[in-house]
């Protein structure tokens, strides 16, 4: 059912392009003006793409863009939808399968999250050096899809080392501050509580999210090779005086975007 629904949605984007993307990206809240920097060779809004399903949230277009960074052909996903919008687990990792079906090799999946280690500022960044599931589900749940990988996929390096050290050294060098870390997962759509956030931090957390772990195990899959980096938007619960809000989350993204933009258009040229 998922394979033939994939097979049409594929057939359908190569309708539009030929285009062969070496890397797919998808781009978090209030981080997809990446898309400025792309030489576009074709848009499709998720609303005419089968299969697609459109996010509801604020800071998150729908659109799918396949373009050229300095050559590198590129499949972009300009905003995602989430678990806790209602979908299933496999329609939350559909748009990834899509990208890894049109003959990525790469996927870079970027997201807002809340810190967890007390060090950092909203406006740093993150690279995922692993991550812990704690949504209570998983996109494989359920017959395993031969043709997309194996029933028990490897999580040892489910974000790729070689991949993580090249995003620390393009970072370094532009003298942006960022850290390094565990990313826990959780379904949402509350913040969390302080209690939590203690939990968290207990079991080795630096940031936390509502998305990117179940793109990432659906990646590792079908044996991508996957990097993620989060844009630390603000201090999880309790780290800070003030309560959370989803416009402080997408202005602070929207504060750091051009220098996101800046770090990606590097990096995928140097991967
Ligand atoms: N918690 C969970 N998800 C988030 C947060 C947070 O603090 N900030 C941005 N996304």
């Amino acid at each position: 059912m998922v394979q033939q629904k994939l097979k049409e949605t594929v057939e359908f984007i190569r309708t539009r392009s030929q285009l062969k993307p070496r890397m797919g990206i998808v781009l978090g809240s209030g981080l997809g003006a990446f898309v400025e920097r792309v030489e576009v060779e074709t848009t499709i809004p998720y609303d005419e793409i089968p299969n697609f399903n459109s996010p509801t949230v604020e800071g998150h277009q729908g659109r799918l863009i396949l373009g050229k960074v300095g050559g590198i052909e590129l499949a972009i996903l300009q905003g995602r939808i989430h678990y806790y919008e209602g979908h299933s687990m496999a329609d939350v990792v559909f748009p990834v399968r899509t990208l890894a079906l049109l003959g990525t090799e790469i996927i870079m999946l970027t997201n807002s999250a809340g810190g967890l280690d007390p060090n950092m500022k909203p406006g740093d960044f993150m690279i995922l050096e692993d991550h812990i599931n704690l949504m209570g589900d998983n996109p494989l749940k359920g017959p395993n899809i031969k043709n997309l990988g194996p029933r028990f996929p490897d999580m040892t390096e489910a974000y790729e080392k070689s991949l993580s050290e090249k995003m620390s050294q393009i970072l370094s060098q532009n003298n942006v501050r960022y850290w390094k870390g565990t990313y826990c997962g959780v379904s949402g759509p509350t913040y969390e509580t302080p209690a939590e956030v203690r939990f968290l931090q207990t079991i080795g957390g630096k940031a936390v999210g509502m998305s990117t772990v179940p793109e990432a195990i659906a990646a590792n899959h079908m044996g991508q090779r996957v990097c993620a980096m989060s844009c630390i938007t603000n201090m999880a619960a309790g780290l800070s005086a003030s309560k959370l809000t989803h416009d402080e989350v997408t202005e602070k993204a929207k504060e750091v975007e051009a220098r996101f933009c800046d770090f990606l258009e590097e990096f995928v040229q140097q991967v």
